[in-house]
């Protein structure tokens, strides 16, 4: 069976870039999503000569309705369309108190709508198919919402529960799911929202060739979520072990002790 084609969101730059390259490399048709035309026809170009594989740029502004409707049409009806990288993000400028609220709230359209409405459309095209993978770009901040904005950390506290949540659902329908946590990354997002990479400590700071590589080997161990960074995996189990033992206690008729109030039910 052919490796279908990869449709990849955020391809235009940085780890969306890479994610084209080495997916090409592996035999994937690609159609690399971004608004920049011109970056999306050099891309193609360049993994078409590389690569001998198939590049359909498709520019388009995701968070306008007419472009990603687009996106959404070709998710539905391409039969060759085997994986869905949901890359297009964007970071925050400053902390909540010094943000504009528009700004963040397109930063929460783009990160977190967009790559709903796509996610959903491709799980449900791709579980029709039997066949069918989806990489969700989150972050480590997702772990940390202490540490950053609180829009963006949410943003991708969202793209990781997400892609838990949807990963049993997908898996008897034979749709592979995951969700991968970069640490910091070096692309051109820090430029972007006016952040001097230079002052973040280089021994934090990921190769995006080196992320994406890493990202890859998690996948193709069916990982449903890869941090790339943290050696000791047992650190993540041991978290999602404490997080699942509280379960049984989540949901009960009685309130916690602690809570009492002394007025019973009525
Ligand atoms: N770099 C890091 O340290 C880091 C760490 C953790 C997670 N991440 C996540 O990784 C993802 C990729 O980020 P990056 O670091 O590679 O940054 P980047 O180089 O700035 O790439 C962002 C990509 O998103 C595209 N994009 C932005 N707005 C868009 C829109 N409205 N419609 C369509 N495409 C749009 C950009 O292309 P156009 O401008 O051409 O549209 C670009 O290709 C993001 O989700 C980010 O949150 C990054």
């Amino acid at each position: 069976m052919t490796k279908g084609t990869a449709i990849i969101t955020g391809a235009s730059s940085g780890i969306g870039a890479v994610y084209a390259d080495r997916l090409a490399r592996r035999g994937y048709g690609i159609v690399p999503v971004a608004r920049d035309r011109g970056r999306l026809t050099a891309l193609a170009e360049r993994l078409s000569t590389e690569h001998g594989v198939t590049v359909t740029p498709l520019p388009a502004d995701l968070t306008r309705d007419g472009d990603r409707e687009r996106v959404l049409t070709m998710l539905r009806d391409d039969q060759g369309l085997s994986l869905l990288v949901n890359c297009a993000g964007i970071g925050p400028k400053a902390p909540l108190l010094g943000s504009e609220r528009a700004g963040l709230d397109s930063m929460l359209h783009l990160n977190v709508d967009v790559l709903h409405s796509l996610t959903v459309t491709a799980a449900q095209a791709f579980a029709s198919r039997q066949r069918g993978a989806i990489i969700n770009i989150a972050s480590v901040v997702a772990l940390m919402p202490e540490r950053f904005n609180a829009t963006y950390c949410a943003s991708k506290a969202f793209v990781l529960a997400f892609t838990q949540a949807i990963s049993t659902e997908l898996k008897p329908h034979g749709v592979q799911v995951q969700a991968v946590l970069p640490g910091f990354t070096r692309t051109g997002l820090f430029e972007r929202a006016g952040v001097d990479i230079a002052a973040i400590p280089p021994e934090m700071i990921m190769e995006a060739g080196d992320m994406v590589d890493a990202s890859l080997a998690g996948f193709d161990r069916g990982e449903i979520v890869t941090i790339p960074s943290l050696a000791d995996i047992q650190l993540w189990s041991d978290l999602e072990n404490a997080r699942l033992e509280l379960a049984p206690y989540l949901s009960l008729k009685q309130p916690a002790a602690r809570y009492a109030t002394g007025t019973g039910s009525r």
